[in-house]
């Protein structure tokens, strides 16, 4: 028996190739894990009219946590077209399957560590070190939208807000909308996470980015959780920030922040500027956090374009190991690839083409392997 059973899901694109170089380091430090294949993606999709079929979270129900690599998501019309011909007009509706990952397993948490390597050239500049915690069920991505919205729903919305005349006076099919849903509960939950990551790591500030003075009702309620939370924690300073200006403050002074706390949405925005800050989507890992599962996967997507080439970064993969060790309670496991990573990134002989390099996913990672 192994200690581990880790649901092993590549997705499209880069993903294989990224997954391979994760395989590789994992293989060198003997992780004691069976590796249980999962179908996902796009080729699903097309085949099935599912990119995330019934029997991948039956067989994740059985593991321990997922390696992730990419998935293509495209807009709705688009996917639709590309159904094998017995499927078209069956009235299958794409959508992306890491979102629903995250809620059918209520990964409520995001977690996006953002940190400047030393010698990457890439860095905006040396010695940031962010942490996002984004929530990563609610918000604009709960998928309830309408477009035409119906008559019962329109009548409902005028008769109860005074602001919504103005829409109402319009013919149906002209009016699109996309509800801002949170609950308190996940307010409370990925606040308190990034909390308790601030105290564990020793940093000095949460900041709460949100848009309270114009989405009063949203917005609000993530603040007021945020103020009422911090009080169990006296050593941290909560700072609140609107997004807008927290985007302007990250490009000026992104040494000042060490952990931002914030909604799906604006959360998925702020983490790739984040991402930019220390090297861009090559450097990006996430971990998809819920009480007894997680998935880990890197920022980026399937970059179709070099699917198979073997050109794309694995950084951002084997950071997202480096989180899953951590998650399984691996400690030695974090230090040593961690370490191994910042030696590679430091020493800048072996560089895949984002970073100016010529250096394959592969050649990266058994560099990687090599100072472990
Ligand atoms: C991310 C991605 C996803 C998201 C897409 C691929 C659905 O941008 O993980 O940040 O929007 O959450
Ligand atoms: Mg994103």
């Amino acid at each position: 028996m192994t200690k581990y059973k880790i649901a092993w899901l590549p997705g499209d694109g880069v993903g294989n190739d990224v997954m391979e170089a994760a395989k590789l380091v994992l293989d060198t430090m003997k992780f004691d894990a069976e590796y249980v294949h999962g179908d996902i993606g796009w080729e699903f999709w097309c085949k099935e009219g599912d990119p995330l079929p019934k029997r991948t979270t039956e067989m994740l129900k059985t593991t321990d946590c997922a390696l992730f690599g990419a998935i293509t998501s495209k807009p709705k019309e688009e996917a639709a077209k590309e159904l094998i011909p017995e499927l078209q007009d069956k009235g299958y509706v794409y959508a992306s399957p890491i979102v629903r990952l995250r809620q059918e397993f209520n990964l409520r948490t995001n977690l996006r560590p953002c940190k400047a390597y030393a010698g990457n050239p890439l860095n905006f500049r040396e010695g940031i070190d962010i942490t996002v915690f984004r929530e990563n069920t609610e918000d604009l991505y709960a998928g309830v939208e309408f477009h035409p919205i119906p008559k019962d729903v329109m009548d409902i919305l005028n008769a109860n807000h005074p602001k919504m005349k103005r829409f109402a006076e319009l013919p149906l099919d002209d009016v699109a909308i996309s509800l801002r849903i949170i609950t308190r509960n996940a307010a409370q939950n990925i606040i308190r996470d990034a909390f308790e990551y601030a105290k564990k790591h020793s940093k000095k500030n949460v900041t709460i980015v949100e848009k309270p003075n114009v989405v009063r009702e949203t917005s609000g309620l993530m603040i007021r959780e945020a103020r009422k939370i911090a009080k169990d924690y006296p050593n941290i300073e909560l700072w609140e920030t609107n997004i807008d200006a927290q985007c302007m403050w990250l490009v000026k002074n992104p040494e000042d922040y060490d952990v931002l706390v914030t909604s799906n949405m604006y959360g998925d925005i702020v983490s790739d500027l984040s991402a930019q800050l220390v090297g861009g989507l090559g450097f990006a890992s996430s971990g998809n956090i819920g009480d007894n599962y997680a998935v880990f996967e890197p920022t980026h997507g399937s970059a179709p374009k070099y699917d198979g080439l073997y050109k794309v970064n694995p950084i951002a993969m084997l950071l997202s190991v480096k989180l899953m060790f951590d998650w399984l309670g691996e400690k030695e496991s974090v230090d040593k690839l961690e370490n191994a990573i910042a030696k590679v990134i430091a020493a800048g002989k072996f560089r895949t083409y984002d970073m100016g390099g010529n250096s394959s996913t592969l050649e990266v990672a058994e560099e990687v392997a090599r100072n472990l």
